[in-house]
């Protein structure tokens, strides 16, 4: 274990266990857990500062999952920088942050009980990526198993994600509080994410497409209200940019993730997820449509 004063490391399950424990009988006992995959930006330091002004205790994991990334994924390339990580926690105020090892979260190697995101782990994100809803689950909710937090960040910019960890804590009765933060964006509007880092200049100049059909189907929104327009207009956009190569553009309910036909009136997320060279980036953004 690694300590100084806002700044606890542990590596190990029954570490972070002893941590928390003796954390939660100090202060108002309450958790706030902050679950990453490292290489931290901005929009999880927000989620970090939140998490502090909700509970004396704050828990941030980095781990690169294995189990969220299919064959063929970055999971080998994915950034892994964990005294910058740690640097950065400190800078908002500290944490018991906990990095344990593959072996430390499964010892036993894969699991051999599974979760299943079901009907809505298998659409838009799920059907590029069917395995890993429920890999992303897998973890989750081990995590919040081991932490017993009273409140768990995740950042709006994973919307699907939200809603189906949204759904989970629900179908399971799980006792906490899952809590949205709002997606940070850079100043030119590209939306803050760790695969960023895997895009050339050039690419990151045509990565702005993303937020743009974003904006697109805002303006769609303001001037029609119609949903089918809104995401013509995004899916548009998309398509005439160089370099992108769109999967998907979609206007759904932000919690069921149903589609919002024309004639439904309300807010509604618009999601959308492309390809610039290799690196597949997601976004989304609210929009008010109908009446
Ligand atoms: O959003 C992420 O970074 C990951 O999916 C999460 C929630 C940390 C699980 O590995």
């Amino acid at each position: 274990m690694n300590k100084n004063e806002n700044l606890t490391v542990v590596h190990t399950r029954s570490a972070l266990r002893a941590e928390i424990e003796a954390s939660r009988s100090t202060g108002d006992g309450k958790v706030a857990l902050v679950m990453t995959m490292g290489a931290l930006h901005e929009g999880h330091l927000d989620l970090v500062r939140k998490a502090h002004e909700l509970a004396q205790t704050v828990v941030v994991s980095i781990f690169v999952n294995p189990l969220q990334f299919a064959p063929g994924e970055d999971f080998e390339a994915y950034p892994r920088t964990l005294e910058a990580d740690l640097e950065k926690i400190e800078s908002v105020g500290g944490a018991i942050v906990f990095a344990p090892s593959a072996e430390d979260v499964f010892p036993a190697g894969a699991p051999m009980v599974t979760l299943s995101a079901g009907p809505l782990g298998q659409i838009l994100e799920g059907k590029t990526r069917p395995t890993h809803f429920a890999g992303v689950l897998q973890i989750v909710s081990k995590v919040m198993n081991l932490v017993q937090p009273d409140y768990a960040l995740f950042g709006q910019k994973d919307a699907q994600q939200l809603a189906i960890i949204k759904q989970m804590v629900r179908d399971l009765d799980m006792q906490l509080e899952v809590v949205p933060v709002p997606i940070r964006r850079e100043p030119d509007g590209l939306a803050m994410s760790s695969r960023n880092q895997y895009l050339n200049p050039a690419q990151r100049e045509q990565a702005l497409a993303l937020s743009r059909a974003l904006e697109a189907g805002r303006a769609a929104a303001a001037e029609t209200k119609l949903p089918s327009a809104v995401i013509k207009a995004a899916r548009e956009y998309l398509e005439g940019q160089p370099g992108v190569r769109l999967d998907y553009v979609a206007l759904v309910d932000p919690l069921s993730f149903a589609p919002f036909n024309d004639g439904k009136s309300g807010t509604a997320v618009l999601v959308l997820a492309a390809w610039v060279g290799a690196t597949r980036l997601i976004d989304n953004a609210l929009v008010v449509v109908g009446k």
